[in-house]
């Protein structure tokens, strides 16, 4: 059964959402339209919703019988600040604003899966059709979950897929634990003393000390993280002074740091902490530290991992089922949805012809031959996670 057939019987109608979607990008916590779009259908399947969740965000809810059994399923509906290269007929719209990771394709699937189960209603429990705004990095999963969407829609799981190019449309890709990277970014202040340029004895040249920082910062990948473990620490911003005689009073790094578990983040933040004070002590200047962690790691439930990769399989065969994909040191930000309730993030087969070339690329396009896959994994996630029990 490669794809539930009542699915595939208006996958027409899913490319038409997605096209539509496509065409008018819409960037994070702006997406009106989209969301418009996709509540209106919605209301249209049969479902309750629930409108400015996390400013834009979009809930649906189903519920057939009385069982207290609850799934949620997660889209993201937002596009990104790029400019479309593309010369399809329903490409972007809109100036400087493409849907070039998908969300379109993942908006599209999980309203065809939210149409399938209004129509057949196979199943006892609750299910809440979750559309997330602004997931590029402006926190939309957070302003969800801060609005109350765990308190108000309480989920046992939680389910999510995004496309992956390169991976041939038809086959999966399931991976139990650390999937995708935690990241964060810092900026260090450091205050020496100005002086004249001929003068350095006046002076606590921030200079040498920011120097030495970017050289020390290295040893916290090599020396503190342990081995078996995965991180990156980048400086990635170094200013300071602005004339050839002048030695500044300040200067300012700043970078980033990507690792995939909480201990790893943690220890790196202490580490950062520690070498910014102790350096420039040690130089008779003080530094203070901006640590601020952007994403989680996303991190799948072992069993909810278990349990997708099942689903997935009775879709399109084991072997279509890529288990144990390399670890991607991009950040998402369902990843604060798993950090409340378990689950499990998919990657979905974008294909590597037409609309094959990467994520955040400016010719990039949603293959619409994987829309009807990922509904029908929604849908069955559904009906076999919330099979009905003979009473
Ligand atoms: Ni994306």
């Amino acid at each position: 059964m490669p794809i539930v057939d009542r699915i595939g019987a208006f996958h027409d109608e899913m490319t038409a959402w997605r096209r539509d979607i496509h065409a008018h990008p819409e960037l994070g916590f702006e997406e009106h339209r989209t969301s418009d779009l996709v509540a209106t259908r919605l209301e249209a399947f049969g479902l309750e919703v629930y409108r400015g969740i996390g400013r834009t965000g979009v809930v649906g809810a189903l519920r057939v019988g009385n069982s207290t059994r609850s799934v949620g399923l997660r889209a993201d509906m937002d596009a990104l600040p790029i400019q479309e290269t593309t010369w399809l007929a329903y490409r972007s719209r809109h100036d400087g604003k493409m849907h070039a990771c998908g969300h379109d394709g993942h908006t599209s699937m999980l309203l065809g899966a939210a149409r399938y189960l209004a129509e057949t209603r196979n199943f006892e429990g609750q299910v809440y059709f979750i559309f997330q705004p602004a997931e590029e990095g402006l926190g939309g999963a957070r302003a969800m979950i801060e609005d109350g969407l765990f308190e108000q829609f309480p989920c046992d799981a939680i389910f999510g897929i995004h496309n992956r190019p390169k991976l041939p449309v038809g086959k999966f890709a399931v991976r139990s634990g650390p999937m995708m990277a935690g990241g964060g970014f810092f900026d260090i202040d450091i205050e020496g003393m100005g002086a004249h340029g001929a003068r350095p004895q006046a002076a606590v040249d921030p200079v040498i000390v920011a120097s030495h920082m970017v050289g020390a910062i290295q040893s916290v990948v090599s020396r503190n993280v342990p081995p078996t473990e995965t991180a990156v620490v980048s400086v990635t911003r170094l200013h300071a002074g602005d004339a050839y005689n002048v030695i500044p009073q300040s200067a300012r790094l700043g970078g980033t740091v990507r690792a995939f578990s909480r201990e790893v983040m943690e220890l790196v933040e202490r580490a950062l902490e520690r070498i910014a004070t102790g350096v420039a002590a040690s130089y008779g200047a003080r530094a203070r530290i901006d640590f601020r962690p952007v994403f989680n790691p996303t991190i799948n439930a072992p069993p909810e991992a278990e349990f997708a990769a099942s689903v997935c399989a009775e879709l399109v065969g084991t072997e279509n089922v890529e288990r144990n994909p390399p670890l991607i040191m991009g950040s998402e930000d369902f990843s604060f949805m798993l950090d409340r309730v378990p689950g499990c993030y998919i990657n979905l087969g974008n294909g590597d012809a037409e609309g094959g070339c990467e994520v955040h690329n400016p010719g990039y396009d949603f293959n619409d031959e994987a829309l009807p896959l990922g509904a029908s994994f929604f849908a069955r996630v559904v009906e076999t996670r919330l099979a009905r029990t003979a009473d």
